[in-house]
Parts: C-alpha cells; structure tokens; sequence
C-alpha cells in the first residue's frame, strides 16, 4: 500500500470514540464451574485483557468455585500455567502475578449449604483485603441444571442481597432451557430470587464487536435508514456456517442440535438487530424493547410451513480438505442411529409494517467447507426496460454483506459498465475490511460482556422476554421434527454446503443462497 493509500485508510479521528472508558467497578467475580473449559480458554484471557487495557478495578478480586478439590495456590497455578496457552497476547509477568494475587478458590458441590457458606466468609475476606465494596458478580459457567439450584443457594445464603448497599448480579451462561417451557419455568425460578436487573443471560455472539457494529452502521450512518425497508430490500439471509464438528460435544449435542444451539439465541440475536427500529436511546432496556418487538413479530410457523419452510440435515463422512472426517453419527457420544440435526436452513418473517412479506433465510450448520457468518440483504432488482436492446441478458440485484466472522467486514455489490464499445456490465464490489482501518486487537469477544457487566449495562445480554419468544417460535419446529423422524440422515458430505432440499427451498422462490460460491 503507498503512503497515500494508506492515510486514506486511516478512520476521522472525529467519528473514533476514546479507546477506553473507566475502569470496571470494584468488584469480586464467583466462577462457578471455574476448573472447565470456559474459565481458561475465554475467561481468565478476557480478564487479563481488560486489566492489560486499565478496564479491570485495582479492588478486583476472583474465586474459581468446583467440585474439585484445591487450594487457591494450587488454581493460582494451574490457572498461571494455562494463561500463557489461552491468552490472546503476549503475557506480562507483572501484571499476570497483580492478577494471580487476586485468584481465590472455594471446593463445594453447587447445591451444598455449607460450601455457599464458605464462599461467603471468602467474599467477606477478599471485601477487606481488596477492597471490592461488597460488589459482586457469580458468572453459572456450569451445566444448564445447575442453574436455578445455585441460584436458590446464592439466595439462601445471602450472597445476592443488595440491601447494605454493594451490587449482586449473576451471568447465566447457555442454554437458557431448552424449549418455552423450561426457559420459563428457569426465568420463575431464579426471579424468585434475583430481580430482573441482576439478572445478565449470556450470548457470546453480542461480544462481538461486528455484531455490536450492526447497530453502529445502521444508526450512524444517514444514507442506509431510508432504504431499510420491504420498499428496497428482496430479502435477507444469514449464514452461520462452522468447518468444525461437534467434537467432544456429542453428549450435549444429542439432546440439543442445531436448532437449539444456534438459532434461538445467536441467529435471533442478529436478526433483531438487523431488522430492529432505531431505538431512541441506547439505554438497556431501550434497545432491548426494540429487539423484543422483532422477536415477537416472527410467527410461529403452522405444522404445515414447517414442512415447506424448514430444512434440517446431519452431516455424513466426508472430506475437507485435508483428509476423511467420520459422519456425526461416529462422533464420540454420539448415537449410530442418531437424528439429531447438525444443519438447519429456515424461511422466516417479520411480520411488521417494515419488513411484511420480506423473507429471512437463515441457515447454519457444521463441518461446513468454510467458517463464515454472515447477513447478507439483497435489494430489489432496478427495472431492466432500459436495456432490453442492449447484450445485456439481466441485471444482478444490490447485495450489500456484513461479514461478521472471520474476514470482518462489509461489502456492496454493484454493476459498473465493462469498458467497450458495446454496453455489458459486470459486477464489481465497494468493500471495507476491519482489518485495513482499525487493525486486529485479538481478544475472546467476552471482554466487553465481563466489562458491562461490571459497570451494570445490561444492553448486550437477554432479558426474558427476548428468551422466552426466542424458544416460542422455535418450539413448532422442534415439536414437527420430533413428531415425522428425518428420512435420510446423514444428508450432506463434511465439506459441503448442507443438504440439496435448502437450495431447493430457496429456488421455489426464485433466489439463491448468497455466500459458498
Ligand atoms: C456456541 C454453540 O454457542 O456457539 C456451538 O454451542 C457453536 O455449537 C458456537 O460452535 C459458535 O460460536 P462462534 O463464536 O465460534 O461463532
């Protein structure tokens, strides 16, 4: 790139806000389930990047607590020899030793009086010793059914009383149940306990920062908001698409599938902000009202256009790339016979003065042949009478794209005559990369949702109502699969684009699937 290229890269310092805000508040974080997975591989990262960005309160202080016996010398340790492995930066040995001096664990089973007693007098110890001002904040990282008898403890135990004054919030991680009822009976629960506002249900897809930039590019920028609408825009699709398996989480997986796993959470997410009203405020419940709203305005589909609008697959052996990968089916805990979905392609509405008649093809699977998520609108095609007497045989409609992972960015595609003397067109493309302006900065996409948190703004987790419509309209699709078994599982090869009956569906209407070409 030339020197001037490259200045006309740099973003307006007038539209760039202050990289940081202020520290989080004072505070202590509970991991409950801190010996697994999440703990080292995104948590204890994202914390250590948020105190490497002054983001972290001096009075932070951290207890891992599991079933599994140790000493907090012995989590300070463990968790000092996987940070170097997890982090997504070189690790300081200063600031990592600040934040080792700060990691406390309690041992205890989640529904054990005694051990939430002890975790108690720990908090109370930590509150003098690191001055955290009796905030506090339990992050459930454990399975679903831990949930609401953690919280019941938490309740008795006196650990999320706010009355002398110090915050209590608690982040619920996913699957927040696993159809309407269970989501509701899981909401009654805890609210017996917690008010609404301590309560910060997690999607990890919201800590993206191209996701959070759905909003920004929509509200901030004058020319989009007029066109935004069924007037201009064909359709909509979104893709999610994974190269990896389900890998060790067969067990999980057989009891959700792709439905559950993907859609009521992650792809809702994004569908409400694309299709949301600007919201008048970025207060949390401001904006999440707006995306209750679009939930609640997709219909539930009648058994009938389950049958025509859905499309749910199991991926068989195959390759990608690099070798033969084993079907779903020989997964490791992992039924031979199993009917569990690993792709879904579904045909959906908002049913508002907006977006009326305007379809949503959403599709998302695994052992894809390349890792993209992306929304794609397509905008209604110009008239062609123009060019009825030219070599022209049709003209391709506007597609602008918002990539969201991995290549972030966005694109808009248009016709541009090819120079000649006879008039073609061909396609060509404006596209920004993420990359190119503001650089990388690696992170685990949960600094800003622990970082929120800390400070109270829930904007960026569900409330009820968003999970509860979420599961509404996700449940008759679940109940028809349940009731008529797939007929031909597995239905597509690792490393293809699912199974042929999604480009079907999307060929009945005349379109195609916007990205895998
Ligand atoms: C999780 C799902 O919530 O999201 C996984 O349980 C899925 O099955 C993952 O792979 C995708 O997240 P990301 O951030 O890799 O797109």
């Amino acid at each position: 790139m030339t020197g001037s290229e490259e200045r006309a890269r740099m973003p307006i310092e007038s539209v760039v806000s202050e990289p940081h805000g202020r520290p989080g508040d004072p505070c202590a974080m509970v991991i409950f389930g801190a010996s697994g997975d999440l703990t080292k591989r995104k948590l204890i990262p994202a914390l250590y990047n948020l105190a490497k960005d002054n983001l972290l309160s001096k009075e932070f202080s951290l207890v891992g607590f599991a079933r599994n016996e140790m000493s907090s010398e012995e989590f300070r340790a463990k968790l000092g020899a996987e940070i170097s492995q997890f982090a997504t930066t070189k690790v300081d040995d200063a600031l990592w030793h600040w934040f080792s001096e700060r990691l406390y664990y309690v041992s205890g089973e989640f529904g054990d009086p005694a051990a939430f007693r002890q975790l108690n007098a720990q908090l109370k110890e930590i509150e003098r010793n690191h001055g955290t001002k009796g905030n506090c904040f339990y992050y459930l990282a454990t399975s679903p059914s831990f949930f609401s008898p953690i919280v019941q403890q938490l309740g008795n135990a006196g650990l999320v009383d706010e009355s002398s004054g110090g915050w209590r919030r608690v982040i619920i991680e996913k699957p927040f149940g696993r159809d309407y009822e269970t989501a509701r009976n899981l909401n009654r629960e805890i609210r017996q306990v917690l008010d609404e506002k301590q309560i910060y249900r997690i999607d990890h897809y919201l800590g993206k920062e191209t996701v959070q930039n759905i909003m920004v590019f929509r509200f901030s920028n004058g020319i989009f908001e007029p066109i935004w609408n069924r007037r201009y825009i064909d359709h909509v699709q979104i893709t999610v698409a994974e190269t990896v398996g389900v890998e060790q989480r067969g067990g999980y997986y057989e009891t959700a599938g792709t439905l559950r796993d993907m859609v009521p959470n992650h792809i809702f997410q994004l569908i409400s902000l694309m299709a949301m009203e600007p919201p008048i405020s970025f207060d949390a419940d401001v904006v999440r009202d707006e995306q209750a709203k679009i939930l609640k305005a997709i219909p539930p589909m009648t058994p009938e256009e389950v049958l025509t609008r859905t499309v749910r697959g199991q991926y068989g052996p195959g390759n990608l790339g690099n070798g033969n990968v084993p079907g779903y089916r020989s997964e490791p805990d992992v039924s031979p016979n199993s009917r569990t979905e690993t792709y879904v392609a579904l045909k959906l509405f908002v049913d508002n003065w907006r977006w009326a008649d305007v379809p949503f093809y959403i599709r998302t699977g695994k052992r894809m042949p390349k890792r993209v998520t992306e929304i794609a609108i397509q905008f209604k095609r110009a008239p062609f009478l123009l060019f009825r007497q030219t070599s022209v045989e049709r003209l391709q409609p506007n597609r602008l794209r918002m990539l969201l992972q991995p290549d972030e960015g966005i694109s808009l595609s248009f016709g541009a005559k090819i120079p000649g003397p006879i008039v073609r067109i061909g396609g060509v493309q404006m596209a920004f990369q993420y990359k190119d302006y503001f650089g990388t900065t690696p992170s685990t996409g949960y600094e800003r949702l622990l970082y929120d948190c800390m400070l109270g703004d829930a904007t960026l987790f569900q409330r009820s109502d968003m999970v509860e419509t979420g599961w509404s309209v996700v449940n008759p699709v679940q109940d028809v699969w349940d009731a008529l078994p797939p007929r031909k599982f597995p239905n597509y090869a690792v490393g293809t684009w699912g199974p042929a009956e999604a480009d079907e569906m999307l060929a009945r209407d005349g379109r195609q699937w916007s990205s895998g070409e």
